[in-house]
């Protein structure tokens, strides 16, 4: 008789035929960046996740260094907005001096940055606002000046998050005429306008102030849309591709292992967080292994590298358990 049981018995049977694995080094921890000294800001939606002055970013990616994770990607609060997020491109800018704090502090974690205007502008939106509507094309051109400010700060990956046009092409471009030949682009290359990044804009204070975000981001109906945003990201010169957020979409990052070799990473946004942390301050899940779980899940359904704002409690749970 067919006895599948047989191999779940023990637990040195049951890691003998393990097929998927989470480690520390799969993972990046976003961090939130702000002006000051001595900050650690609570954020209400996402309980344990801080908004951090540089002095405290040192400290703190120097523990996650010795914890094995895999890198970081900042997210930068500026002390002053504009309709041209010029702070967003500023050499002396919040996440450029971050980067070079990161580097120094922790030079064996990958430092990713986020390129992206919506923390930025004074409205708030990804893009330069024209008549009511972001303007694709002079966006590009903001967004290829942020990714080489943070390729001279020193990033070791730009991922613009943005979901213009072209913008993967452009940024290439951008950075191989400035010397950056060898800086690789992780695109956010199926990111969906979910609901899942409600926290985020409360973090980051990058809330629209009018409208949405569904003129550039994917329509949660739509897979095969979202395999073409990635592939066409993959033919304009992306390193890596990106889904996000991560549990609603599984499907996409298992379809879109089978059509490309880039390796694949995914994000598990703000609000997938704050809905496990909700649940597990009310006693109703039990932390450590829902977040596993849907780690596995994560990289079950194809990802390589995981964004995760439980990266740093996952891999002190590794660290314990070793
Ligand atoms: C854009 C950006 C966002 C997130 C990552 N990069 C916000 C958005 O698109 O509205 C969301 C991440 C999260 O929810 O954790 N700069």
């Amino acid at each position: 008789m067919k006895r599948l049981r047989r191999l779940r018995m023990t637990e040195p049977l049951r890691r003998l035929v393990r097929e998927h694995h989470v480690l520390p080094q799969h993972l990046i921890q976003p961090l939130f960046v702000v002006e000051g000294d001595r900050q650690r800001q609570p954020i209400a939606s996402m309980p344990g996740v801080e908004r951090l002055s540089l002095d405290e970013l040192e400290r703190e990616v120097e523990e996650l260094a010795k914890l094995g994770l895999g890198g970081v990607i900042l997210f930068g609060l500026p002390n002053h907005k504009d309709d041209m997020a010029s702070a967003a491109w500023d050499a002396e800018g919040i996440v450029q001096r971050a980067v070079g704090v990161v580097k120094r502090a922790a030079p064996q974690l990958v430092v990713v940055t986020d390129v992206c205007l919506c923390e930025y502008t004074s409205h708030g939106h990804c893009g330069v606002v024209r008549e009511g509507r972001i303007a694709n094309d002079p966006t590009v051109e903001l967004l290829c000046r942020v990714a080489v400010s943070h390729a001279r700060a020193g990033a070791d990956i730009v991922a613009p998050s943005d979901m213009m046009d072209g913008r993967v092409a452009a940024i290439r471009q951008a950075l191989d005429e400035t010397g950056f030949v060898d800086l690789p682009i992780l695109s956010y290359s199926s990111k969906f306008a979910s609901a899942f990044y409600g926290p985020f804009r409360e973090a980051a204070a990058s809330a629209p102030a009018f409208g949405d975000r569904r003129s550039h981001q994917l329509d949660p109906a739509n897979l095969r849309e979202a395999i073409r945003e990635s592939l066409l990201d993959e033919g304009e010169g992306a390193d890596m591709l990106m889904v996000k957020p991560a549990l609603p979409c599984l499907d996409i990052l298992r379809e879109l292992r089978t059509r490309t070799e880039l390796p694949l990473a995914a994000y598990q946004v703000s609000g997938e967080y704050a809905m496990i942390k909700a649940a597990v301050h009310q006693g109703w899940l039990e932390e450590r292994r829902v977040v596993e779980e849907t780690l596995m899940a994560i990289r079950r359904a194809g990802a390589d590298v995981i964004l995760t704002y439980f990266a740093k409690d996952f891999a002190r749970w590794t660290n314990e358990r070793a």
